[in-house]
């Protein structure tokens, strides 16, 4: 049992994956003995509809000063924020005068340098170090802090009140969500929105993608329990929008009560919720099982080519394969080596698993017989890079949504 962050209920866990180390905690050899695990259990909380972790290793045992994930490495994540900027502008900033733009979680500018470039005011929250240094090289505005109810006050004070505030792939992040809510409905304008997108729950049952599972991630939002949760803090959901990034995302738009109107799209996606079973146990039962399925059948296909003697290394040092690895078992007498272009994480190795992670030329330099496809919300950019691996005969192995061998 454990309590809902979201509103106290006790909420009993559908599911453990076992001790699980830090999914974005590479490491040096030296570095093994001392590796932090937890053990990694999920529940849906019957009164708000939050899927959440049990427990969550603390802030700073995840979010370090070498913290090693960059937003700008892929080049449609590039493209994806610049059509999110485009977006924010059109319908919420361009017709306002002297606008303010606030993201939580900015990284290394990929969003707000479009902002910045249209000549906004701006501000990011960035409490990871050396990305936030990144974006000041960029010229933009950027605080190294946790975002809390006191640093919204603080922020409100010093700068004025915001006409957005916004994150991608950060809301999730944050525990303690009734302090982040309470402080972004205190730092918004009476006319402002909250728009923020994360991997959607949806998407994660019908997909089987077990692997968005991992410390980082403590919500997996949906519509319902999004809707639940900033209601209790005076905002309310105005639209939703589906997205194509990080294999399904949900775009929720909050808005303080009754300042606009409400979308249809509101109500629709709370219909397809219902279809889905979204708020019956049943459903997590079935992922459950759905998860252990997907865990045996990669398990003995990786078993199977062993045995024929193929050689099979990893694509993408995500933080997800860390949820893959740990759960399924597998290691280093499986996978050569995952190959990832992020300079931080090649030389190390991958948390709890131990597999070598190495640059891209160890990929082309010498084609193994198959690759696993960690990075597979990549799918289309990486599959377009990699046409002299298929022409070699190079195949590839993926995961989700059903374990495949594809050409
Ligand atoms: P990401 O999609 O952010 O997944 P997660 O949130 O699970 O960490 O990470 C993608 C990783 O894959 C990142 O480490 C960079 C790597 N990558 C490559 O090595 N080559 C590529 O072509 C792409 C697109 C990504
Ligand atoms: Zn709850």
């Amino acid at each position: 049992m454990f309590k809902c962050r979201v509103c106290h209920t006790d909420v009993s866990p559908f599911m453990t994956f076992g001790q699980m180390p830090i999914a974005n905690g590479f490491l040096t050899e030296e570095q093994f003995e001392d590796e932090f695990f937890y053990e990694m259990e999920v529940g849906v909380c019957s009164a708000c509809s939050m899927f959440q972790l049990a427990g969550q290793p603390e802030p700073q045992q995840m979010f370090h000063q070498s913290y090693a994930f960059y937003s700008s490495l892929s080049a449609h994540m590039q493209s994806h924020f610049g059509n999110f900027a485009a977006y924010l502008d059109e319908e919420y900033l361009s017709r306002r005068i002297d606008p303010f733009v606030v993201e939580l979680g900015s990284n290394d500018g990929i969003m707000l340098q479009h902002i910045k470039e249209r000549g906004y005011r701006h501000l990011g929250v960035e409490p990871s170090a050396n990305v936030a240094d990144i974006a000041r090289s960029k010229g933009i505005e950027t605080l190294s802090e946790f975002f809390s109810l006191d640093l919204a006050l603080r922020l409100g004070s010093l700068h004025g009140k915001a006409d957005v505030v916004t994150c991608a792939n950060v809301m999730c992040h944050i525990p303690d969500i009734n302090s982040v809510a309470a402080g972004i409905a205190s730092l918004l304008k009476p006319d402002g929105v909250l728009v923020f997108e994360d991997p959607y729950l949806g998407n994660v049952i019908e997909k089987i993608s077990y692997d968005q599972i991992y410390d980082e991630h403590v919500f997996l939002f949906s519509v319902r329990s999004v809707g639940n949760a900033f209601s209790r803090h005076g905002l309310e959901l105005v639209d939703v929008t589906p997205q194509e990034t990080h294999g399904g995302s949900m775009r929720y738009i909050l808005a303080p009560k009754g300042s606009r109107p409400i979308k249809p799209s509101v109500s629709e996606w709370l219909q397809v919720e219902s279809r889905q079973g979204l708020d019956v146990q049943d459903t997590y039962d079935k992922f459950k099982k759905d998860c252990d399925v997907s865990r045996m059948k990669l398990k003995n296909l990786i078993k199977a080519l062993k045995i024929e003697g193929k050689r099979i290394v990893g694509y993408g040092a995500t933080s997800k394969s860390t949820s893959v690895l740990n759960y399924c078992g597998i290691g280093p007498e499986d996978i050569e080596y995952i190959t990832d272009t992020t300079p931080l994480k090649q030389g190390k190795f991958s948390p709890g698993a131990h597999i070598p992670i190495r640059g891209h030329d160890a990929f082309t330099g010498d084609y193994p017989d198959y690759a696993l496809l960690f990075a597979w919300n990549h799918a289309n950019e990486i599959f377009s890079k990699e046409g002299d691996y298929k022409r070699s005969g190079g195949k590839w192995i993926l995961f989700v949504p059903e374990v495949k061998v594809i050409n």
